[in-house]
Formats: C-alpha cells, structure tokens, sequence
C-alpha cells in the first residue's frame, strides 16, 4: 500500500510517500521537508500566523516534488469539452467549505487538482496534534481536501506518537515495555509504551520543552535560530572545568517523579549572561563555554530522570525521539550510560534527519494506525487538536 503523509505541526512543511509491502518491509518514495527556518530566523522564533502562511504557499509544490520524486506525478489528459465532469469539484460547496480559510492553499490547489491525475494512492496520513493550532489546520484541510476530490481515506496521527514511531524505519521491531523520551521545540515527555498505540505518559516538562530551552538560550547568547544546532556546534569548542563561573543548575534532576522543567535554566542563563562583562561577552570562547554548560545541564537532567524511567518500569527498550534527539552529544553520552549501567537495554535513535519534523514519520504511524482510517464520507468530522495527547 501506499501512504501520502501530511506534517505541519510547527514551522515545517512535509510531505512524504511511503510504500509499504504485505511483511511490514517499507520503501520510502520520498520524504520532502519545505523548511521555514529563514523566514522565522529573523524573528528568533516561529509565529504561528507567519507559519500557518509559509504552509499554505508550500503545501502544493513540496506535494508536486514528492509525487515528482516518487514518479507518481502524471498530467490529465487535454480534453475538448469545455467543462468538463472533472472539474466540478472546484465549484463543489463541500470542497469549498473544506478550504475556507486557507485562501493561500486553494490558489493552489485547484490548478493542480485540474492539471494532475489522481495519483496510485491507499491512505493519506495527516499529523492532526499536538502541534501549533492554526498551522496544524492548514495540514489537516489539506488532507481533507486530496481526500475529497480524489476519494482517498484519512488516517489522523499524533506527532508525538510519530516521533516514537519513526524508530520504526530502521529496526523491524521494537521490545517491550518501552521508554521513549521525546523532547522538541514544543514537548518534553517520558512516555511508557507498552506496546504500539498503547501509552503512558509517565512525565513531561511543567513549563519549557528541551529544545524550546536551547532556543531560548541560544538568542540570550546573540545567536541564531533554531539553537539547538548552533549551542552543539559551538558547544564542541567549550572547555572544561568552565572559567568565568560558569555553572547552571540542573532544574528538577533529583526529584521522585518524572517531570522536567527548564524554564529556570534559561533564567540561569540570562543572570550569568547579564553579569559578563562588556569584552567577555563577546569573546568567541566564552560563548562556546556557556554554549557547553547549557547543552551539559539539559544532556545531565534529560539522562538521569530518562534512565531512572527505564530502570522502575524494566524498560526493555529505550527510545529517543524529537528534534533534540539530533544532538550528537545527547546520543554519545546515552550510549556510554546505558552500556555502563543497562547493557540489557537496546538503544534506539531516529537517523538526524528523521530526529527534527518531517512527512515520514507520519506516513509510518498512520500505516500502524490503517485500520481506523476515516472514508471519505466522514472526512468532514476530522479535526486538528493543538492538545492532543499518547495517552489520557
Ligand atoms: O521535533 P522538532 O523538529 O519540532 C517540534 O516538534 O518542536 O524539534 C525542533 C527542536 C528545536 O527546538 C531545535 O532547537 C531542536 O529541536 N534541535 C536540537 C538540535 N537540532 C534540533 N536541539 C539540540 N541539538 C540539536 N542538534
Ligand atoms: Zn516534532
């Protein structure tokens, strides 16, 4: 069978196809991500109004590249009739309503749908929460709209379930139970799975996310959009012991339960930063040691609490996930841990670029998700769910 998944949680476009054979075996068509990281760079963070706009310009062409790319693209035939059957969708009240308020989409979308050819297609997955609300619609219309005119049936998925889910493409199978530490821009959460679909979430952060923390960080420090990526590269050149007292706390390490919270140490952060002097805070070195001891004291509180999950429920199975899941330093220092204290517990981390948002992993929970796939019929009733949540 083959899926066209949809995801636009945050600020970035993807749309993936993805095939999938009778033995569970997946071949991936393509995986296409329209990134908006220039556009919110000169604004230091996303809007959710500017996203859900860069959406809707780029929902139709990162279709066509992934269509193109998995030669599924093929241009309708020209036919004589001045109007014909097969453009009565654009004037269909029901498809109308569909996209009412993504004016900028259906600009789009109707030429395209008059130029191509329904494409060899079993289900469209779509990423319908958590994410960012009015940039989670533009994806979940979209969906309902390549599900109205081409009679495709839709499969909602949750991205967080997506982001433990893309694991997938690279091991067969996964050994429960199961710990998955997700972390991102928008979440930080310690989830049990039991087995596929069956979740709980046994803590998460009661106010920053992990990536959101690295973020925020990193524009304290002057530097650029997202800051994950910049902290660890500038982080690799940080010495240690740290001059200039740098040290940060590390929020909530030692408590009982399995919460994070990180909105503390970009307050930390923002003291020692502030108590710098003029000429330390622009030497090169000192932002490198700052970078250093922020990615440290996430890496120290993210590890501890996620291995002490593992220990309490006999996790068999650890799994990373989430774009924070990108970083280098997080993995390495992961894999030397467990093979110290649980060389039992197998290990599994997304590839870098399945770590940050893209198309496929929602291609590849809605294919575990198939059976509860919505017809056609009763697309209209889906929803986005900028809350949705793994479990109850
Ligand atoms: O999963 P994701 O692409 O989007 C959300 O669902 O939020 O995660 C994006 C987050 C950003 O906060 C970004 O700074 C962080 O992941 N990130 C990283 C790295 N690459 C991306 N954080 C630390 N180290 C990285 N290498
Ligand atoms: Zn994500």
């Amino acid at each position: 069978m083959k899926i066209l998944a949809i995801e636009t949680s945050c600020d970035d476009t993807g749309i993936a196809i993805l095939e999938a054979g009778k033995g569970g075996d997946f071949k991936v068509l393509s995986n296409i991500v329209a990134s908006q990281i220039k556009i919110h760079q000169k604004y230091g963070g996303v809007f959710p109004a500017m996203a859900k706009r860069e959406h809707q310009k780029n929902l139709v062409p990162t279709l066509i590249s992934a269509l193109k790319e998995s030669n599924l693209l093929k241009l309708k035939e020209k036919t004589k009739t001045k109007k014909p059957e097969i453009f009565a969708f654009a004037k269909n009240p029901t498809f109308l309503k569909i996209l009412e308020r993504e004016p900028d989409l259906k600009k789009q979308l109707i030429p395209f749908l008059k130029k191509y050819e329904k494409p060899e297609m079993d289900l469209i997955s779509v990423t319908n929460g958590p994410g960012l609300e009015p940039c989670l619609w533009v994806g979940v219309n979209f969906a309902k709209a390549l599900s109205y005119v081409w009679d495709i049936p839709v499969i909602p998925v949750n991205h967080i379930e997506s982001h433990i889910l893309v694991n997938l493409l690279q091991n067969k199978e996964i050994k429960f139970p199961a710990v998955a530490l997700i972390a991102s821009g928008g979440h930080t959460q310690l989830i049990l799975v039991n087995k596929i679909g069956k979740y709980k979430i046994l803590g998460e952060t009661r106010d920053d996310a992990a990536g959101e923390c690295f973020d925020k960080c990193a524009k304290i420090l002057g530097l650029s959009y997202p800051g994950g990526p910049e902290i660890a590269k500038l982080a690799e050149l940080g010495r240690f012991p740290r001059p200039n007292q740098i040290q940060l706390p590390r929020p909530m390490i030692n408590t009982k339960d399995y919460d994070f919270s990180f909105s503390g140490l970009k307050t930390a952060v923002l003291y020692l930063h502030q108590k710098q002097s003029k000429e330390t805070k622009k030497e090169k070195q000192y932002i490198r040691d700052m970078s250093a001891e922020i990615q440290q004291a996430i890496i120290d509180v993210l590890i501890k609490k996620t291995l002490r999950a593992v220990k309490d429920f006999d996790a068999k199975t650890l799994i990373l996930g989430g774009g924070v899941s990108a970083n280098h330093e997080l993995k390495t220092q992961f894999l030397i841990k467990i093979h110290q204290d649980l060389p039992e517990t197998e290990f599994l981390f997304p590839q870098i670029d399945h770590s940050t948002d893209n198309g496929l992993m929602t291609a590849i929970t809605g294919y575990f998700h198939r059976n509860k796939k919505i017809a056609t019929s009763d697309v209209a009733m889906l929803k986005a769910d900028a809350n949705l949540r793994v479990s109850k």
